[in-house]
């Protein structure tokens, strides 16, 4: 017989790997889904998400009993003592967040507690979440007569990256803990001992603060991005390099090195996304945040750049040619393609006639970006399995996505194997004077 103390509501990357990650760590956890599929998926042990040690350590909490998946959590509502609200808030078209999914699972929760509880929400919602959470679960609760059980709201905000997510979690910078009380406090205290007791720190804050801090962190490393993307091109213009201008930047401390690679603009669920509801936010409170919207321009302005790079070699047009798009995640060790860059130029070099061939270790047709291109032009796209394969005859590769398995490419074979020797390179993995040795024409991002 389980004892069930936390309950995770959302089967997506932070819901999973809160549940795998609280599983590890002695908790019983149940986690559910609204979604059958996705439940009867991971009953039968397949994992939507491709992320490092995620399986291992979903198979040995379900293995020791210490995790369970089920369409039905009610049952177990009054043996929890944290309920985990990780499920997608997406946007909205108005760029703002929707909240509606979070607020379901509040009424759920609602409509089935008989005694005191604490919710967290780990989802990323705009500030002031937690109070309507809060006022939904109350009036539930006042719809069956029970006046007298305590809520504790919590914000604790998932600062995960896809990739490398399970270490982030367990190996956390930061612990955000947004509280009303000293008591919800402690108990998220005893939540997170076996990381405390490792010397993880706890940064406890308002609720507010909690909900804000996510978004104003996705914001700081996107602008870092977007700001040596623009310096890109000015370096393209000015005759100066981005490469050493990072190296002089990143070294000074305050400053710090990480986040200051200039490419072809951030993908990915959480920038594109947060940003735009950052952007709302400041709207609704009548706060101008003219860095953000000038952050979301320069990310497609980076794009456009790039792309016209590549339309521009071209100058009879792109019919009938094949273009190898290498890499069409938005970034490596995941199969995520939401915002790809190698998916936007996968998108925009077919509009222009050309045949797309794709290839990237992780993602394939299965995806649901890819299948909807696929049959959206036919005998114009295809993902191959090999970087063989993708080559074949074509006439340009465009590097999307720093995977390791385009760290070394044998330039020599790819010459012989292509019928013209271009390379465009989105995430400056080689240099002009290497493609060149080989006859390749190599264009990159902010290099002369
Ligand atoms: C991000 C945040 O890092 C994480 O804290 C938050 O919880 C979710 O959003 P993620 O989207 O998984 O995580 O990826 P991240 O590694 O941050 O990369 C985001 C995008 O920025 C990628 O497209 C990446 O290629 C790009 N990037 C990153 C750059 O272009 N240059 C860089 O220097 C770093």
């Amino acid at each position: 017989m389980y004892f069930q103390n936390i309950i995770v509501f959302g089967t997506g990357y932070v819901g999973l790997v809160a549940s795998a990650c609280f599983a590890n760590m002695g908790k019983s956890v149940v986690c559910t889904d609204n979604c059958i599929e996705k439940i009867n998926a991971l009953e039968n042990h397949q994992i939507p998400i491709d992320e490092p040690q995620l399986p291992e350590l979903l198979e040995n909490a379900v293995k020791n009993q210490q995790l369970l998946f089920t369409i039905n959590p009610e049952e177990y509502f009054e043996q929890a003592d944290f309920f985990i609200i990780a499920v997608g808030t997406p946007s909205l078209a108005d760029g703002s967040c929707d909240t509606s999914s979070v607020f379901a699972v509040a009424k759920q929760i609602g409509e089935k507690i008989v005694s005191s509880k604490v919710i967290i929400i780990k989802s990323t919602v705009p500030v002031g979440t937690g109070e309507q959470v809060e006022n939904i679960v109350k009036a539930e609760l006042q719809k069956r007569a029970i006046y007298d059980i305590e809520i504790f709201i919590v914000s604790n905000p998932e600062f995960l990256k896809e990739g490398s997510a399970i270490d982030d979690f367990l190996k956390p910078e930061r612990i955000i803990i947004g509280v009303q009380c000293q008591e919800a406090y402690l108990k998220m205290k005893d939540l997170y001992k076996p990381l405390l007791d490792q010397g993880y720190q706890i940064i406890p804050m308002s609720i507010r603060s909690a909900e804000l801090a996510k978004y104003a962190a996705n914001a700081m490393l996107s602008m870092r991005i977007s700001f040596m993307n623009e310096m890109s091109y000015l370096c393209e213009k000015a005759g100066a390099n981005i490469e050493e201008i990072r190296l002089a930047i990143g070294s000074d401390m305050r400053i710090g090195k990480y986040f200051l690679k200039a490419g072809i603009g951030y993908g990915g669920s959480c920038f594109p996304k947060d940003n735009k509801a950052l952007e709302f936010l400041g709207k609704k409170y009548d706060v101008p945040l003219s860095l953000i919207s000038a952050t979301i321009e320069a990310n497609k302005n980076q794009q456009k750049i790039f792309l016209n790079k590549i339309i521009d070699f071209f100058e009879g047009g792109l019919n009938e040619k094949k273009i190898s798009i290498l890499g069409v995640a938005f970034k490596p060790n995941t199969n995520d393609t939401r915002h790809s860059p190698g998916l936007y130029f996968a998108n925009e070099l077919l509009k222009k006639g050309a045949h797309i061939s794709l290839f990237d270790p992780l993602v394939t047709t299965k995806e649901n970006n890819i299948c909807l291109l696929k049959q959206e032009t036919q005998n114009r796209f295809e993902i191959s399995n090999s970087i063989e394969n993708c080559t074949q005859n074509s006439s340009a590769i465009v590097l999307c996505t720093e995977w390791e398995e385009f760290q070394n490419l044998d330039f020599d074979f790819l010459s012989k194997n292509m019928c013209q020797k271009l390379f465009f390179d989105g995430r400056n993995q080689y240099t002009k004077k290497h493609a060149e040795k080989y006859g390749f024409t190599y264009i990159s991002v902010g290099r002369p």
